[in-house]
């Protein structure tokens, strides 16, 4: 213990002493490298922010009721045993997002409200994730208030994070009091949905600043952007959340994790969309199927329809449904307000497909508001809203009759309710997201459906798990249950390794792309920020594991297309899991972009990964440094750079890595690979990296 003191306290004496004389030349020249300077920013993802009551509710037939500050999100024991107590605290108004009346729940502050959220009770992704993270800082020496987290309520859609909480602004002043009280920038860490958070803000942003002043206030509050794990083109868990739930492992049911879901406006800002539509008019030149309405417009390229699948591996959604004579055709909207109800039959079910764009463009409700005017365009879009209803009303022709003869006065909210109230079948989460469908597409300072063009920050980096077994297509069946539990997952289509397989073991039709995903998010949507490199790319691909430089493939300027995925001509050893890094520092002067892609890195777990973690820490290290030749921090090399790193060879009978590492006994050690130790100082070790 004492040795370990000493070490980190001769670290962080070692460390200071480097950095203060460090001085860092930036094109821009205001950032001198003072490492001491900088703060680092955590932006967490989906459900990685505690939320504590703020209420007092009376919980019946159990013991535990929620008193003001208590832990909802996530208290596993009150979870278990007063669900539908926990579930008021929990649940948001699926049309305005207010709280329940009887209990209101509220993120918490600090860097204790993201590090652990239920200690103790699950073991496992859920309870602890930035822990690990903030141990490293600490072992590196990195002052207590030079990482900030700025949690907030993951339950909300962005327009009411700052409505509610005013969380932008909150986000705002956060760097600038991190300038004002460190002198220098901030490095913002932002994992999984965090990097649509974040996407927000700098859109906001862009509104709340004179647009003289945007790039000059970016410039000087944000050194380099780590996107970990962004789901950049959506994710298609969302879908399986929204249709049939997704516990995340929780002890609840599907059912009560769809309900959950579905009353959380957050959570169709993950849905998959295509790289092919935008909303920002871009397309104009190649109208093909876009709406317009007032200056709001969703296009896309001619591409959307050439290509199968949005550009996706396969199709999203299969869902099974009875098909109904005359309905194919989408007769005009008087055929269907003449059809006589019994006229029409149900034949043997049929199977719909949707891809990436049917699944996120809402443009029915445009269809909707603009009705009166214009009822030829409201037949064309009629024909979308219909396949957003089939989600969930689909099973019974009468039902869709009546929604249909309903949404013609604009009352889709009364015609949802309603169909709730009658009981026949079910209306679903499908109509109340489609609510937030509108409010996504008519945001005024962002469509999120639009893909994310490299953010103007000075530095770069996009980092994903890859080849991992990931969802990327589902099979929906009506259950013949009540919502909640009204749809079953049938078959799951998984992308593997640039290959798609089904849990059924059925013949997949589709492009799979030359890897896989993250286990969490498919590999189409985290690799889409490879976009953000320019024309020539260097590669380079390392194994994960310290090692001694032997076994590292370098391609120069490989030449790169726009939305072209860069594949390297690289060899794997299938033992060996491997980082592979694309850099450009050229395309734009001054500015620098890299992804790095981790060998089966898990989505949920990247952020505690130690490879990760020496790779940020290298990097921030090397920009900070005084010599620095090159642009992005070597791959030659690595060798140990904590204690831990060191361990026991038991071939040579010796500590391995014998140049860095030493047998050092210290009293209290139980094995041999905790009394092989560093040699020298992190300090000195990491100047090996410059
Ligand atoms: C939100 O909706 C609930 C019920 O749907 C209603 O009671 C409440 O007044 C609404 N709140 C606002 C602010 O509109
Ligand atoms: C799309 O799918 C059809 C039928 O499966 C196939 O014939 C066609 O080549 C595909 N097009 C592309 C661009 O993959
Ligand atoms: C619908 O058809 C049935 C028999 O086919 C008939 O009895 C009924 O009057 C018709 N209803 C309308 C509204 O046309
Ligand atoms: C890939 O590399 C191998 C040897 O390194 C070479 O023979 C082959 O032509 C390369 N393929 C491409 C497409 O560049
Ligand atoms: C690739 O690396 C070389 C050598 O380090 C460097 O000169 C060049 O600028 C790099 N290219 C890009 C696109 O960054
Ligand atoms: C450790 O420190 C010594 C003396 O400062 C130096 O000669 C040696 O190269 C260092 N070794 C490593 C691996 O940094």
């Amino acid at each position: 213990m004492g040795g370990e003191e000493q070490q980190r306290r001769r670290l962080a004496v070692a460390l200071a002493a480097v950095l203060l004389l460090g001085t860092f030349e930036l094109s821009e020249g205001e950032f001198n490298g003072d490492y001491s300077k900088l703060s680092g920013i955590i932006i967490p993802g989906f459900a990685s922010t505690q939320l504590r009551a703020w209420s007092i509710l009376d919980c019946p037939y159990s013991p535990l009721d929620f008193n003001p500050l208590d832990l909802v999100w996530l208290d596993t024991t009150k979870l278990l045993s007063a669900v539908n107590c926990w579930l008021k605290c929990m649940l948001l108004d699926p049309y305005n997002q207010t709280d329940h009346p009887e209990c209101k729940s509220r993120p918490d502050s600090g860097l204790s409200a993201i590090t652990e959220l239920d200690p103790g009770y699950i073991t496992g992704p859920l309870s602890s994730v930035w822990k690990e993270w903030v141990k490293w800082c600490i072992e590196f020496g990195i002052e207590a208030n030079a990482i900030i987290a700025v949690p907030y309520d993951w339950r909300l859609p962005p327009s009411l994070l700052e409505e509610r909480d005013l969380y932008f602004h909150k986000l705002k002043l956060t760097f600038e009091t991190a300038l004002k009280l460190r002198g220098g920038p901030s490095v913002v860490f932002a994992h999984s949905l965090g990097n649509h958070v974040f996407r927000y803000f700098l859109e906001w942003l862009k509104l709340e600043i004179a647009p003289k002043q945007y790039i000059q206030w970016l410039d000087e509050h944000i050194y380099a952007y780590f996107a970990v794990g962004a789901p950049l083109l959506g994710a298609i868990e969302t879908v399986k959340a929204a249709l049939s739930g997704n516990t995340f492992g929780l002890p609840v049911s599907e059912g009560t994790a769809r309900l959950m879901f579905n009353s959380f406006g957050s959570s169709l800002w993950m849905m998959p969309f295509s790289k092919y539509c935008r909303a920002d008019g871009k397309y104009l030149k190649h109208f093909s199927g876009g709406i317009r309405k007032d200056h709001h417009t969703y296009q896309c390229e001619q591409e959307e329809f050439h290509s199968n699948y949005s550009g996706w591996p396969t199709n999203i959604i299969n869902i099974e449904i009875p098909s109904i004579r005359g309905f194919d055709a989408y007769p005009s909207v008087s055929e269907f307000a003449e059809t006589n109800l019994s006229s029409m039959e149900c034949g043997l079910p049929t199977q719909l497909s949707f891809s990436a764009r049917e699944v996120s463009d809402g443009t029915f409700f445009k269809a909707i508001e603009d009705y009166d005017s214009d009822s030829k365009r409201i037949l064309y879009q009629l024909k979308k809203w219909v396949q957003f209803l089939m989600y969930d009303v689909v099973f019974h022709q009468k039902l869709i009759l009546r929604v249909l003869s309903s949404i013609l006065p604009h009352k889709i909210m009364w015609s949802c309710r309603k169909v709730v109230r009658h009981g026949t079948i079910t209306c679903s989460g499908m109509c109340f997201n489609a609510i937030f469908f509108r409010s996504y597409h008519d945001d005024p300072v962002l469509n999120p459906f639009t893909p994310w063009d490299r953010p103007p920050i000075k530095n770069v980096f996009c980092i994903y798990g890859i080849d991992s077994k990931t969802e990327v297509g589902y099979y929906f069946a009506p259950s013949g249950k009540p919502y909640p539990d009204n749809w079953i997952i049938t078959d799951v289509i998984y992308e593997i390794e640039g290959s798609l397989i089904s849990r059924s073991g059925n013949q997949v039709e589709g492009n799979p792309g030359p890897a896989s995903g993250d286990e969490t998010v498919p590999y189409h949507s985290l690799s889409w920020c490879k976009n953000w490199l320019g024309q020539r790319v260097n590669i380079t691909r390392a194994p994960q594991s310290e090692h001694d430089g032997s076994d590292v493939q370098v391609e120069l300027n490989v030449e790169h297309h726009y939305e072209q995925d860069i594949v390297p001509n690289m060899t794997r050893s299938p033992r060996v899991k491997y980082i592979t890094y694309y850099e450009d520092s050229e395309s734009i002067p001054g500015q620098r972009t890299a992804v790095w892609e981790l060998d089966k890195a898990n989505h949920r777990n990247i952020v505690r990964s130690p490879v990760l973690m020496r790779e940020l820490w290298l990097q921030i290290w090397h920009d900070i440094h005084l010599d620095t030749k090159s642009n992005f921090v070597t791959k030659a090399k690595r060798g140990p750079l904590r204690n831990e790193d060191c361990y026991w060879d038991y071939g040579k009978a010796r500590c391995a890595w014998p140049e860095y590492c030493e047998y050092r006994y210290v009293f209290g050690d139980v094995h041999l690979g905790q009394s092989c130790r560093l040699r020298n100082s992190s300090a000195d070790t990491l100047l090996h990296y410059v």
